[in-house]
């Protein structure tokens, strides 16, 4: 390999490997409860090593802070006749339009 060669790890490859993650396309949030040992970058959606996301803990703390609150209090359903979610994958991972969705209180 030369001096300069860009290598990418790909987070949407190692993220969804059924040896890590079984039903890797399953939205099964209780995985995280589930014991087992894997390696350590078989999740590393903030990078790695010297250079990674400075705002790694933040971000989740954020992230799990939204979502309780939001969950808490609101329901979201899916629309009827939306088209397959598109994906656009970048250093983040979106939907490629935006996901309409029926909120309503609980
Ligand atoms: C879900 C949210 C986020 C994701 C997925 C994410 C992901 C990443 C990734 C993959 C890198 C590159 C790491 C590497 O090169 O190995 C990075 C770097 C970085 N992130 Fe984040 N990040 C997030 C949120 C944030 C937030 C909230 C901040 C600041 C408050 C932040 C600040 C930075 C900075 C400054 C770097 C560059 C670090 C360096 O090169 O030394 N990130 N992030």
């Amino acid at each position: 390999m030369e001096t300069g060669t860009q290598i990418f790890l790909s987070q949407w490859v190692v993220h969804r490997d059924p040896r890590w993650w079984p039903e890797p396309d399953r939205f099964r949030p209780e995985r995280w409860l589930e014991p087992g040992e894997r390696p350590r970058f078989a999740w590393f959606p903030f990078g790695g090593g010297p250079r990674v996301c400075i705002g790694n803990h933040f971000a989740e703390m954020e992230g799990v802070t939204i979502l309780a609150v939001l969950a808490q209090r609101l329901r979201f359903d899916p629309v009827d006749g939306e088209p397959p979610l598109e994906l656009a994958p970048s250093i983040t991972l979106r939907p490629k339009r935006a996901v309409p969705v029926r909120v309503s209180r609980r």
